[in-house]
């Protein structure tokens, strides 16, 4: 396949907008799976995904699609060309956009699916500018047009007036009835370019993924950007500086297919014999070992934002939870764990994650696929203590800084985010009210059409990681939609709580708190105490 004939596309929604319906769809009609494969959502393969019905890990397939060519007859036999599609899955969640704007930059053109009943969402604005920023070609596809209130008219207005999308580029599908999903691969066909690198040019490899298969070890995803890659070449990282010998070449339609070897344009898998994971960094560049290559843009290691300490539930546990974390970090390399110990929890482990449902989701799996029974620690945020002498300290566990730092501690940060907020009209105000209680700024205020309201807001980290969305959802009886991203660190007076029992500091459940606020919560963690624990006289 030249590369005029391939297209690499992805696509992207609102968590329950039918990304995965669509994506298996898209794959039962080019015969890539079968239809009624007995396994819905081919594409989420983790349990906990199928369970929340999110998708976690980017899995990526390649199709082969005869596209039938206009203006030509049938009885003339030309009437289809094949066609190469790779379709580049991507995380459902901002938690991972990094992820996300990787493994958009092996594509040209997304789909950009939203529920003909529910519109736009807070995740439909994150990910359209991730894709727009990126430069790729937006398809929109208004999805679900089978229920009952679906009204694909309004979408198309709120498309227009939130992206300047053309409402007459959109196509209305069902991923459930099949209508409509017809005209979605010609789309890709006409609409995207094909991928742009150079045939000629020394090999440029784009990691996209990898995770550990016990048979094959490492497995990479990979996009070749330029060149060729083949079965035996030596290949170099231009992260790590790492090389290795290419031992499998191939492609995922969708189960791994050897094919010896991928051209430009192409994206498919590599095994190279890597002993872990935490060699294959997304976004890293690999080339052939014999030249020297320009790395392509993007690369930064994993930002780790939200942290908890995690300890066995019963104390003689410890082994168990070591052997389940170890297992479980050979395919997110993106978690950072150190082992730490607790005077009231034992011997535990301190993991850092990228965002809130990163955290949710490694816990889950821990319980669900490893069987350790952990306790977690409230999760905190990194902040900054600057120190009359200019030293700084960050401060990941809240027990590490010393109590009453204020003496010394001349200024402290904290991480923020930026939120994007959708509701109902109706909702404004409770919302409004949750967003300054939690130290909220607002920076943006719209309406998207009569009934919808578009909100951002600088908010400080530490107010969003516990329960923030869910006493979101309960103001608005489940119609909020809320996401965010990183933000710079600001100023802000901090100070450390401590929680003393019987006279003595408990450290597992010191916590940095706003000033203003230690008192309120102070009082609130001592009432709960009060229920939970019996009066001790020593
Ligand atoms: P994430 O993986 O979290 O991003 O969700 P998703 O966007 O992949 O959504 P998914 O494909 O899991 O679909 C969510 C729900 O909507 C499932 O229960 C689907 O069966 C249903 N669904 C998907 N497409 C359609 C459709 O066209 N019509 C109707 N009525 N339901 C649909």
């Amino acid at each position: 396949y030249p590369p005029e004939r391939i297209r690499n596309f992805s696509i992207i929604a609102h968590v329950d907008h039918g990304k995965s319906t669509l994506a298996d769809r898209l794959l039962e009609l080019t015969g890539t799976i079968k239809k009624g494969h007995g396994q819905p959502q081919y594409l989420d393969k983790l349990q906990v995904e199928r369970e929340r019905g999110i998708t976690v890990k980017a899995q990526t397939a390649t199709m082969f699609y005869n596209y039938k060519l206009d203006g030509l007859k049938a009885e003339e036999g030309h009437e289809t060309q094949a066609f190469l599609l790779n379709l580049v899955d991507t995380p459902g969640h901002v938690d991972f956009s990094y992820e996300v704007s990787r493994s958009l930059a092996a594509c040209q053109g997304v789909l950009l699916v939203v529920d003909a009943a529910q519109g736009v969402q807070a995740q439909t604005v994150a990910n359209f500018y991730l894709a727009f920023e990126s430069g790729l070609t937006i398809i929109p596809v208004i999805n679900k047009i089978d229920q009952p209130t679906a009204d694909p008219e309004r979408v198309k207005a709120q498309l227009m007036s939130m992206f300047d999308l053309d409402p007459s580029d959109a196509l209305l599908t069902s991923a459930k009835t099949g209508q409509g999903l017809e005209q979605v691969l010609p789309a890709v066909i006409q609409r995207i370019a094909p991928p742009p690198g150079k045939s000629n040019s020394p090999l440029r490899m784009l990691l996209l993924d990898s995770y550990y298969d016990e048979y094959k070890g490492v497995i990479c995803h990979v996009a070749v950007v330029d060149g060729t890659v083949r079965k035996g070449d030596k290949i170099s990282s231009a992260g790590t500086g790492h090389s290795y010998e290419l031992l499998d070449v191939g492609v995922m339609h969708p189960e791994l297919t050897p094919t010896g070897v991928l051209l430009t344009g192409q994206v498919g898998y590599i095994v190279s014999g890597m002993r872990s994971t935490k060699e294959a960094r997304i976004g890293d560049t690999l080339y052939h070992s014999r030249n020297t290559v320009e790395p392509l843009p993007g690369f930064k290691p994993a930002k780790h934002m939200v942290f908890s300490g995690l300890y066995p539930a019963d104390g003689s546990d410890f082994e168990v939870l070591n052997h389940a974390i170890e297992r479980l970090t050979c395919n997110d390399a993106s978690v950072s764990i150190s082992k730490e110990s607790s005077t009231a929890l034992g011997l535990g482990f301190r993991c850092g994650f990228l965002g809130l449902l990163h955290m949710d989701v490694f816990h889950q799996r821990l319980e669900q696929e490893y069987g350790a029974h952990v306790i977690s620690t409230v999760p905190t945020v990194p902040y900054i203590f600057e120190y009359s002498d200019g030293s700084k300290l960050e401060v990941q566990n809240p027990a590490l800084l010393p109590s009453n730092p204020k003496s010394r501690v001349t200024v402290c940060w904290e991480p923020t985010v930026i939120a994007t907020i959708i509701i109902p009209s109706e909702y404004v105000g409770s919302v409004i009210t949750l967003c300054s209680e939690r130290r909220g700024q607002q920076l943006e205020y719209s309406f998207i059409d009569s009934q919808r309201v578009f909100m951002k807001y600088r908010l400080p980290l530490r107010e969003i990681v516990v329960d923030f969305y869910n006493e979101l959802k309960s103001l608005t009886s489940g119609y909020a939609s809320f996401d965010y991203e990183d933000a710079d660190y600001q100023q802000s007076d901090l100070v450390k709580l401590d929680v003393l029992l019987n006279g003595q500091t408990v450290d597992a459940m010191a916590t940095i708190v706003h000033t203003l606020k230690a008192q309120r919560v102070g009082r609130e963690l001592v009432e709960k105490l009060k229920k939970f624990i019996d009066r001790y006289v020593i």
